[in-house]
């Protein structure tokens, strides 16, 4: 069979299982916002760039143009996304310096919605050279002015610092996305974020938000998920994702492969809860336009977490009894369970 047939039918496929979960609902020519959101957390290895590679293939299919920004040198998301970084001549680095305009980067993928704005090592660079810079804040934001408005949102990246790098991705961005691990010491560092954030709203970006807080590797079986769960919604109330992100085999598998999890398998936990991610985020930004229509909490979001006082909710038989199939998941069956905790 020819690969184009397949790459076809793969897609097909996805768009029909993730109707499941999108409203099949377009943002009108007019209402397009270029809305840039950060993914960032200063804490290494919580889900940042799962989080910025899996929501902005999930936004892609829901047909809203996405534009993926590698702010962070590692270039994780850039590999995850499917692209060589040895093979790339063009990336943030020179569109962050003012050497090329941001579209000359840009590079298409297999996702027809999903664009990549790559990094590199070359990234290291650009945290050094910046700080001589005049603009050394804002570099970022004027050189994504010129692509804002050919996408409907702009996923960033960020690395696992509140360096200068980061700093431009929070000036420039319209919201920020906060992924906390359930771990001990999930909230650690938190307040220093914050404080960051506090810091570009009065110098910066005035209107940065926080777009939600999102808990990922949850395990619904482990108390310590649920007190971080707790702990997380004292801090930031209705900020909170409805949706935690499962831990799943199968999100820690796809970036070996250069695949979203959508088209590693579209039938894992850790596809469905992206995709659940994906239209809450629509929801907040878009507003009651991008809702599922009369989707139950089940079967709007697998990772639901259980409202206060509620016993954690299991959730039921999403037909992917594949999911997790390895050894290792069998010990992690209970991630497969999340539930709901919104206030
Ligand atoms: N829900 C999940 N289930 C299982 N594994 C996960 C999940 N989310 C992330 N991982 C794995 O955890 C590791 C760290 O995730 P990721 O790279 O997304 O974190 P990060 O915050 O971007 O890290 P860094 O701070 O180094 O940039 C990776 O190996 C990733 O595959
Ligand atoms: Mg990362």
């Amino acid at each position: 069979m020819p690969e184009r047939y397949i790459e076809k039918s793969l897609l097909t496929t996805i768009g029909l299982l993730s109707r499941n979960y999108m409203q099949d609902n377009h943002l009108q020519n007019e209402q397009r916002m270029g809305r840039m959101v950060a993914v960032a957390n200063q804490k290494g290895g919580v889900g940042k760039t799962t989080t910025a590679v899996n929501l902005a293939a999930s936004l892609a299919i829901a047909e809203r143009r996405t534009l993926l920004v590698d702010a962070d040198p590692q270039g994780n998301a850039t590999s995850g996304a499917g692209i060589a970084k040895a093979t790339l001549e063009r990336s943030l680095y020179d569109v962050i310096m003012g050497h090329l305009p941001a579209r000359a980067a840009v590079t298409t993928t297999s996702l027809p919605h999903l664009d990549v704005l790559p990094a590199t090592q070359d990234l290291v660079g650009a945290e050094l050279e910046l700080v001589e810079a005049g603009d050394r804040e804002t570099a970022l934001r004027r050189a994504m002015d010129s692509i804002r408005r050919e996408y409907d949102y702009i996923i960033v990246d960020c690395p696992p610092s509140l360096g200068l790098l980061t700093l431009n991705v929070l000036t420039a961005a319209a919201g920020i996305i906060i992924p906390i691990q359930c771990e001990y010491y999930a909230l650690e560092g938190i307040s220093q974020l914050l404080n960051t954030v506090r810091l570009v709203q009065q110098n910066f970006n005035r209107s940065l938000a926080i777009d939600g807080v999102l808990l990922t590797m949850y395990d619904t079986r482990l108390n310590l998920c649920r007190q971080v769960a707790e702990d997380v919604r004292e801090h930031f109330g209705s900020e909170m994702f409805r949706t935690a992100v499962p831990r799943n085999v199968r999100l820690a598998e796809a970036p070996s492969f250069g695949k979203p999890i959508l088209m590693y398998d579209v039938q894992s936990i850790g596809a469905k809860s992206y995709l659940a991610v994906a239209q809450e985020l629509m929801r907040r930004i878009e507003g009651a336009g991008a809702q599922a229509a009369d989707a139950s909490p089940a079967e709007a979001s697998p990772g639901e977490l259980p409202r206060a006082g509620e016993a954690p909710m299991g959730v039921p038989d999403t037909g992917g009894a594949h999911e997790d199939t390895t050894p290792a998941d069998a010990q992690h069956a209970g991630t497969e369970r999340a539930a709901e905790i919104a206030p």
